[in-house]
């Protein structure tokens, strides 16, 4: 399968080409970036240790590469300026991204493509992406928690000098401040973390608090995140490609689990070939269900202050295609392989 990196020079593109390509499942991974000479280098340096990793393309390719590719990653974004609001970074990342479409969709995006949101803000960007791309939502994957669920692991394994593997727990709702940890789930070998020798409610709340700042520390002590966005990156790429299946918290359209409507966030999600294949809303405590609902407020006002500024014209191409239904749980099915994988050009 064909993956292209929209924003592929910087950072976090950069990070997921090389997750992709130790990962060995993509057949090519092509790097796209507004500054092309960037884009250049970082096929080149990839290409140049192809010999000693595995037999893939990969190429630095231009805006005509999306219709030909299976996957599309859009990492491409902008940083907050000094004394910038929120808002305002969000208006910035909103037109580019809009603007990415637009360049996509003339480009010829096709039908069966996946198209993977990494850049901020996610749970928006995946949302307008749904109504503007004219793509199945099914179709549209926000990174959404991925990363700091990933992270929270991390940080709850050192904490307790466990092996990182063996932790499991989950955070859900928003990419952001909102973002809700899943303590009543989470396990360590299969053991529950909360009665786990030396697990203790200080433990916790420290790693969540570390979880909750970690982009901000990695933007403090090296410019932004990028080991660990490449290998989330990779991690969702690669269970498209593989068909793997994997639960994965990424961010999607909600269409009433949790209680929540008409957003993008992170729920427990099944990731395979035609990208979301199946949401799971389990039994969380109160306080977790009404955090994940929050979540789904705070990025509503948001989305309602977006569509304020840019109009809500396109808001008819979202019901081109059947919205997330977990009652009939529709996209559970089986795809037909040509659904979803093309047969090659390349
Ligand atoms: N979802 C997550 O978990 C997560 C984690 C980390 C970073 N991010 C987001 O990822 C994005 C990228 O972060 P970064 O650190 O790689 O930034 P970066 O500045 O290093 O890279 C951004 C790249 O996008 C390119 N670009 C800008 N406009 C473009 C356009 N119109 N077409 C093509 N390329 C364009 C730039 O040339 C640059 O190479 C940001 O929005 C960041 O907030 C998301």
């Amino acid at each position: 399968m064909k993956v292209s990196i929209i924003g592929g020079g910087g950072l976090v593109g950069s990070m997921a080409a090389y997750a992709l390509q130790f990962g060995r499942a993509a057949s090519h991974i092509c790097i796209i970036d507004a500054n092309k000479d960037v884009a250049q280098g970082v096929a080149l340096d990839l290409l140049q240790g192809s010999c000693l990793v595995a037999d893939q393309r990969i190429t630095a390719g231009t805006m005509e590469d999306v219709s030909t590719s299976n996957i599309i990653v859009i990492t491409a974004g902008l940083r907050r300026k000094p004394d910038e609001s929120r808002l305002d970074l969000i208006n910035r990342n909103v037109d580019l991204f809009l603007n990415l479409l637009q360049q996509a969709k003339a480009a010829g995006i096709k039908e069966n493509t996946h198209l993977v949101v990494v850049s901020n803000p996610v749970d928006i960007l995946t949302y307008l992406a749904g109504k503007l791309s004219g793509l199945d939502p099914k179709r549209i994957i926000g990174l959404g928690t991925v990363l700091d669920t990933a992270r929270f692991r991390s940080h709850i394994a050192k904490r307790l000098q466990v092996a990182p593997t063996q932790v499991q727990a989950l955070l859900l709702g928003e990419h952001g401040d909102s973002m809700v940890p899943i303590w009543s789930s989470a396990t360590v070998a299969g053991l529950p973390l909360e009665q786990f020798p030396g697990c203790n409610p200080q433990l916790m709340k420290d790693a969540f608090e570390e979880t909750k700042t970690a982009g901000a520390t990695m933007i403090k002590l090296k410019g932004g995140s990028g080991f660990a966005v490449g290998v989330s990156i990779a991690e969702v790429v690669q269970s498209i490609i593989l068909d793997s299946r994997k639960i994965l918290p990424v961010s999607s359209l909600q269409n009433g689990l949790y209680g929540v409507h008409d957003v993008c966030l992170s729920v427990p999600t099944e990731v395979g070939c035609g990208g979301v294949r199946k949401l799971f809303e389990l039994a969380l405590t109160p306080k977790e269900r009404i955090g994940i609902q929050q979540s789904g407020k705070l990025l509503r006002d948001i989305i309602d202050q977006v569509e304020a500024r840019i109009g809500n014209s396109s808001s008819v191409a979202i019901g081109a295609s059947s919205p997330i239904n977990p009652q009939s749980n529709p996209q559970g099915k089986i795809l037909p392989r040509s659904a979803w994988q093309p047969s090659r050009k390349y």
